[in-house]
């Protein structure tokens, strides 16, 4: 009587699943170097605080109302307070601990959060600040302009260290935010839109960051770097970018403006003047290709130019028919870009 039997859902899987989906964001939020309990800078400080005193509060409330749960079901079958008292004391309990200290915990904490510490991670105004730096977002990578000079990056932002930077960030397509959790709360950047954030680093070093809004198919593949330096060699950097490239005949430099590269990428002081993909001008002193994808060395950069859709699927640059010579020279040509 096979037909009788009544079906059982299989219990095991969901029994698996539900610990496991529990677990698993944990163990992989600690993956990583982006820190926010590792502040490095006064802001990210303040956050940092924040959510100290929030994780100690949240989790002497949760203690309190898992001991009221226990204790209720401990006395279920009493029907006095502990201490005596009557309805009326129980009313006053449950007035004074049940509304009214969530609701003065709840608006110290917003006047603490929302007044003090935001203000705290506020932009400086325009003009306050002796650097301003300009960050474009695209899918997926960042443009880096630092007005005032000729300098254009992508992916890498310098910063002088110990200075306060405003950072004006809009993006040419999509939404993306801009975060770099070291140093400060993120930013959103969006279409037709300015908006501002301080950045300041109180160290010299390489803080990562990361896109933090979901833009398309590589939003994980969209790493920013800041790097810190000594005001000296941020100077001396700066004074290097804002040249144009060295100019060149080697092979290299002529495969860039015959095949389609220069019609997508600038190299200023050659004739390469595409505006689609990074600027290139000293694409050798970069230390990732395709924000952050691969390291910048020319096995990778050969491998990157051969298939550009291998290691980074969905983005626009596209495999070129080119020889292995030529592969060769224009890696040796873009690596020499320094
Ligand atoms: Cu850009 Cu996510």
């Amino acid at each position: 009587m096979s037909g009788d039997r009544v079906y059982r859902r299989p219990r095991h899987r969901g029994a698996l699943v539900l610990p496991l989906a529990c677990v698993l964001p944990l163990i992989a939020s600690g993956c990583g170097k982006q820190d926010v309990l590792d502040p490095h800078s006064h802001p990210a400080q303040r956050i940092s605080t924040l959510w100290w005193v929030m994780l100690a509060g949240a989790s002497i409330g949760f203690g309190v109302v898992v001991l009221l749960l226990f204790l209720g079901w401990a006395r279920r079958n009493r029907e006095s307070l502990p201490f005596g008292g009557g309805e009326r004391a129980a009313t006053i309990l449950v007035v004074a601990f049940g509304v009214g200290v969530p609701i003065l915990v709840l608006s110290s904490l917003f006047v603490w959060s929302n007044i003090f510490v935001i203000r705290s991670t506020d932009a400086p105004a325009r003009g306050a600040t002796r650097l301003t730096v300009r960050v474009v977002g695209h899918q997926w990578w960042w443009a880096i302009r630092y007005p005032g000079t000729a300098a254009v990056t992508a992916n890498e932002l310098h910063i002088p260290v110990r200075t306060p930077v405003r950072v004006e960030g809009t993006t040419a397509d999509v939404i993306h935010s801009f975060w770099v959790p070291e140093l400060n709360r993120k930013v959103d950047l969006i279409p037709g839109r300015e908006n501002v954030l301080l950045l300041e680093a109180d160290r010299v070093g390489t803080y990562p960051g990361q896109c933090a809004e979901f833009c398309g198919l590589q939003h994980a593949h969209m790493e920013i770097r800041v790097i810190a330096q000594p005001r000296a060699q941020f100077r001396a950097w700066l004074a290097r970018q804002s040249a144009p490239a060295v100019s060149t005949t080697s092979r290299g430099a002529t495969v860039f403006t015959d095949e389609t590269c220069s019609g997508c990428h600038e190299i200023r002081g050659t004739a390469a003047r595409g505006q689609v993909g990074p600027d290139l001008t000293h694409f050798g002193s970069r230390t990732t290709i395709g924000a952050g994808v691969l390291p910048n060395d020319p096995a990778a950069l050969r491998a990157w130019i051969r298939d550009p859709q291998h290691a980074k699927p969905g983005n626009r640059m596209p495999a070129l028919p080119l020889s292995g010579a030529d592969v060769r020279a224009l890696a040796s040509y873009l690596e020499g870009l320094k």
